[in-house]
């Protein structure tokens, strides 16, 4: 991603430390959302076209309250998904500035996937709107049953013959897409923490060849079915008191789905996130991680309980609680990941912080102006007198003084306008009487000259 290259800088240490609390919040609103938008599209699709094949008006209804409840609306979408996850692969091109390695690639690309699966997936959840429309329409119309058929206008009929297409497809297209979308976020984020194998991943495919990253694949869908069954009974039951509408049988049929797909995402939760731990690689390992993970493991347990609970003995008072465990849990799990890749990386944010340091510098000693005034001169007319680069006559050698100013002129020309005693083997240096410009010039001289530039 030369493009990305180009528009990062190295980043000072205070930088880094600030990139790493904003990847962090990005994560802790994107893994949530993309958790149920994956879930929410995947389980609406399966019952749209199951209850549309065994025509059983339940599942088709559950699809189209799941869709709309869970990926909520198009802005959502950008707000919650494509924006945080553009912030991510930035943080990341930012902290991993001028390593060879495909992980920013990954994530932009899944960010590109992403953005074009939520097209489809919205336009998959606006034929349901369209379809209960006409749905309604045809309700009004008061044509009897039989009478559909035959006197709906062909127009109408195909179109909605169209629109049934197309909600099919859509769904499709947009969870096979947001599949690959999260595979690329798993496969940058994972191969970021092979800090020591960044040489093996050169080339966009070699994401295939990572095996760690299929397990965290994996544990990206465990994660998914978790966040978006307590969502489905959050949002269903919890949520501004829940949907009106539903009935009896309805409000059965969705609390037992519901409950299912969250015990079993929530049930597998732990079994992932101890294996995750097998796929660290040892330079990412740490105290942190370790840490992390027990609380994951903790918030995980107290999860499964409200779950239990809610499923077993209808206490549908822990479905709030339930639906911020899940949140808290995902919390630490990126915690945990944030942690391994700040081991992993802790190398190289040393080297970039070097970096920004020295180009600080070199910004600093060019942006003194010096035009006009010649420091050679200054020094050979005023400082010579005292002053040796080697050896020692009134004053100190330079050689021996000017390095502990590393490079900064600016402190230098300070002390030459105003000298302070400084080493007891010597007298105090008289003021020279410069002005602050010839100062500038005369330090920049003799720091040049000292460096042997
Ligand atoms: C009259 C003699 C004299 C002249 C002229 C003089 N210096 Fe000095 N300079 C000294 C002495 C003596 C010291 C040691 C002061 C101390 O250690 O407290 C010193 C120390 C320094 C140091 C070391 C400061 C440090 O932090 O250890 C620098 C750099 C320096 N002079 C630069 C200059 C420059 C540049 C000029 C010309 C513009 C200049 N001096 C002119 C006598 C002189």
């Amino acid at each position: 991603m030369d493009l990305l290259e180009n528009l990062v800088i190295p980043a000072t240490t205070q930088h880094l430390a600030l990139l790493k609390v904003i990847l962090v919040l990005a994560m802790l609103i994107f893994l949530p959302f993309f958790g149920m938008l994956l879930g929410g599209t995947g389980f609406s699709v399966i019952f749209n076209a199951y209850g549309r094949k065994i025509k059983n008006k339940l599942f088709i209804r559950l699809a189209k309250d799941i869709i709309d409840k869970l990926a909520i609306n198009r802005f959502v979408g950008l707000g919650l998904g494509v924006i945080p996850m553009l912030a991510i692969t930035f943080c990341y091109a930012q902290l991993m500035f001028e390593v060879k390695v495909i992980s920013v690639s990954l994530l932009f690309v899944g960010t590109l996937l992403l953005a074009i699966a939520i097209n489809f997936i919205y336009s998959y959840q606006n034929t349901f709107q369209i379809e209960s429309l006409i749905e309604t329409f045809k309700d009004i119309s008061g044509l009897k049953k039989h009478e559909l058929d035959t006197k709906i206008p062909e127009d109408i009929a195909d179109y909605e013959f169209d629109l049934m297409n197309t909600n099919s497809n859509s769904g499709l297209y947009g969870f096979v897409l947001l599949l690959l979308s999260g595979f690329f976020f798993a496969g940058g984020t994972t191969i970021a923490l092979y800090s020591d194998r960044y040489q093996d991943f050169q080339n966009i495919a070699q994401v295939f060849l990572s095996g760690a990253t299929f397990f965290n694949f994996f544990f990206l869908i465990v994660m998914s079915i978790a966040v978006s069954g307590s969502a489905i009974l959050f949002f269903f039951f919890s949520w501004q008191g829940g949907l009106h509408d539903m009935d009896r049988e309805f409000s059965n049929f969705v609390k037992k789905i519901g409950g299912n797909i969250a015990f079993t995402g929530a049930a597998l939760l732990p079994v992932f996130l101890f294996l995750s731990f097998l796929v660290i690689p040892d330079i990412a390992l740490s105290g942190s991680v370790f840490t992390y993970t027990f609380l994951a493991f903790v918030s995980i347990l107290f999860l499964c309980n409200f779950l239990y609970a809610v499923i077993k003995n209808s206490e549908m008072k822990y479905i709030g609680a339930a639906f911020y465990l899940v949140i808290v849990s995902f919390g630490f799990i990126i915690m945990k990941n944030q942690a391994a890749f700040g081991t992993a990386s802790v190398k190289h944010l040393v080297a970039i912080n070097l970096k920004a340091e020295e180009l600080e510098k070199e910004k600093k000693s060019k942006t003194i102006n010096t035009a006009g005034v010649d420091g050679e001169e200054i020094y050979n007319r005023i400082c010579a007198a005292c002053h040796k680069f080697d050896v020692k006559l009134v004053g100190p050698p330079y050689q021996q003084t000017v390095p502990k100013y590393t490079g900064d002129v600016k402190k230098l020309a300070s002390f030459i306008l105003n000298p302070v005693k400084v080493s007891p083997d010597y007298p105090p240096m008289p003021s020279p009487g410069l002005k602050p410009k010839e100062a500038d010039a005369v330090a920049k001289f003799i720091m040049e000259k000292v460096s042997g530039k």
